[in-house]
């Protein structure tokens, strides 16, 4: 009898922590195509919200690891595989920490999976005469990206819940479909939503990875100074953009973001020896940044806003140049310099402030001769592999007599 009963807890008890641990343990899977199984490609919604894919088909969410390929390729062979701490851990977890943001699908893959994936980022990413490999590597990671379902299912929850399956998320929240149900949150609608990203990563080791730094800019930057405008507003509803998500890559959006005003004002100085009277120029340089956070921004120190002011006289020649960068960069606990998402634990802010003019103030001195001196005042905006934005040009016109 006490046996019988004895047995019977057990049994009990084994099927609760078998369950308990079905519960707890997240499903992976071995392929893509299985993963989209549940977690469904942008491409099965283009079917009936095909204006809305047409606009995300153009936003870098479209292409958030191929986008980035250089940058985890680079944390692959060089912050992984190189450094005897990271190499030793667990794959998944130590490319998650990128690939939580760029790729959030990911935590649903298999060791084998991430392993498959890894491997095609060096593939794709790394020097090779594989010209079919490389093309393949590309099309696995294509499907690796910030896809609807991200934003509408996985992230549309407030942590510590979780997303309802089959269910997608948005702001009405009415009408119906057989394909999904609707449910309503205002959480899409909030700043916090796309911050989730857009900011810092504590991965589940405690490990902070700051890529991104535009919600900290946000909060502590833009909401402080009284700024109340989302990042939906400008980034979606303002000009119907909708889910084109325009950034730092749409020359209107960047247009949009700086305000150049520039004074000069032409002066005679004296010079100290020969006390001849030498044409010389005060010119201040206003930049005001419209955005809501800092600008630049990228991963870190992946750009700058490059401020150039130029004197020229008699046959276009110039005759005086200023430069100035805006940049954030990140240093690494040595108080090195770093160019590594990874590595970096402090930064040094020398990016334009959001709600603040940013003045640079300059006093010129010209050759004797100059009797007319054109001033031009430049600001480009610089991506990491070079690709640049002319934003804001501003001329001005001194005459000496
Ligand atoms: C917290 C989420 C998050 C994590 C974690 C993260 N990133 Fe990013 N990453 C972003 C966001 C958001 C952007 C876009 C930033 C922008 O343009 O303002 C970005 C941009 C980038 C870019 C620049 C793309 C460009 O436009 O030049 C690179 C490269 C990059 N990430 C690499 C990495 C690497 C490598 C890791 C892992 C070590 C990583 N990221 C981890 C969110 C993240
Ligand atoms: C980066 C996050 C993000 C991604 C990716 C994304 N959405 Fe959205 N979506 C939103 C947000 C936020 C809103 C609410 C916009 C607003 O406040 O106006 C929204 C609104 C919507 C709406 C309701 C708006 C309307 O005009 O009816 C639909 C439908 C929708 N998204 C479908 C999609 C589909 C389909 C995709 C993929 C092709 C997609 N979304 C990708 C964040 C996202
Ligand atoms: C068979 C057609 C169909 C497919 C496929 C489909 N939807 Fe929908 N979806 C609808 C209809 C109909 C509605 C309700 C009316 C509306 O908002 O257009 C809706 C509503 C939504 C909403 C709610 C918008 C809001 O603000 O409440 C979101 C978000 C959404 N769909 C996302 C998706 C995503 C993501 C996919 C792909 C994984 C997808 N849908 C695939 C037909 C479809
Ligand atoms: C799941 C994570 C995630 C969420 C949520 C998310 N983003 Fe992003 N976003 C990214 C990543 C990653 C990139 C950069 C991809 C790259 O450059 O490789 C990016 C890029 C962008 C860019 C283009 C950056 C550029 O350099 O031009 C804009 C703008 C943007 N996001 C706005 C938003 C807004 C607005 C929301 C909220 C409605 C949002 N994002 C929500 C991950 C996310
Ligand atoms: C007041 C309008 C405004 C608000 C609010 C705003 N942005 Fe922006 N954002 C801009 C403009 C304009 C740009 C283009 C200039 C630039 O690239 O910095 C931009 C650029 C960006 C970029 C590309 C940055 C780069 O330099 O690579 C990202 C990513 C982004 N915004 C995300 C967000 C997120 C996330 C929020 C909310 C936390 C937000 N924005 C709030 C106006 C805004």
């Amino acid at each position: 009898m006490k046996t019988k009963l004895l047995l019977s807890l057990l049994t009990l008890l084994t099927v609760f922590f078998l369950f308990a641990r079905v519960e707890a343990a997240p499903n992976t899977f071995d392929t893509i195509n299985s993963i989209e199984e549940l977690y469904k490609s942008s491409e099965t919604c283009a079917g009936c919200h095909g204006g809305i894919y047409n606009q995300w088909k153009s936003s870098v969410h479209e292409s958030a690891l191929l986008h980035s390929l250089d940058g985890i390729y680079s944390f692959i062979v060089e912050g992984i595989e190189r450094d005897p701490a990271r190499k030793v851990r667990p794959l998944k977890p130590e490319i998650m920490k990128c690939l939580g943001c760029h790729a959030p699908v990911m935590e649903y893959a298999s060791d084998k999976l991430v392993k498959d994936v890894v491997d095609a980022i060096k593939m794709a990413g790394g020097k090779t005469a594989d010209k079919d490999g490389k093309q393949k590597a590309k099309e696995l990671l294509s499907h690796l990206n910030v896809s609807c379902i991200v934003c509408h299912s996985l992230k549309a929850v407030p942590p510590p819940n979780f997303p309802e399956k089959q269910t997608m998320y948005g702001i009405k929240g009415h009408g119906s479909t057989p394909f999904h149900s609707i449910k309503k949150t205002n959480f899409l609608d909030n700043a916090i939503f796309c911050m989730q990203c857009h900011g810092v990563y504590t991965a589940p080791d405690r490990e902070q990875i700051i890529c991104s730094t535009i919600a900290q800019s946000y909060r502590d930057q833009y909401v402080a100074a009284g700024g109340q405008v989302t990042c939906q507003e400008c980034h979606m509803k303002k000009h119907n953009r909708g889910h084109t998500f325009p950034g730092a890559y749409v020359l209107d959006t960047l247009k949009e973001s700086m305000t150049l005003e520039v004074s000069a004002r032409a002066i005679k100085t004296q010079s100290y020896g020969d006390k001849k009277w030498i044409p010389a120029a005060a010119i201040t340089v206003d930049i005001t940044n419209n955005a809501g956070h800092r600008i630049p921004d990228g991963c870190l120190w992946t750009s700058r806003v490059l401020l150039t002011v130029t004197a020229t006289g008699e046959n276009e020649k110039v005759i005086w140049s200023a430069r100035k960068e805006f940049f954030e960069p990140g240093i690494d606990i040595e108080g090195n310099r770093r160019y590594d998402a990874w590595e970096i634990k402090d930064i040094l802010d020398y990016s334009l402030p959001p709600r603040k003019t940013t003045t640079e103030k300059y006093y010129a001195v010209f050759p004797e001769k100059e009797k007319l001196v054109k001033i031009e005042v430049n600001i480009v905006y610089i991506h990491k592999d070079g690709l640049q934005f002319p934003v804001n040009t501003e001329r001005k016109v001194l005459k000496y007599n």
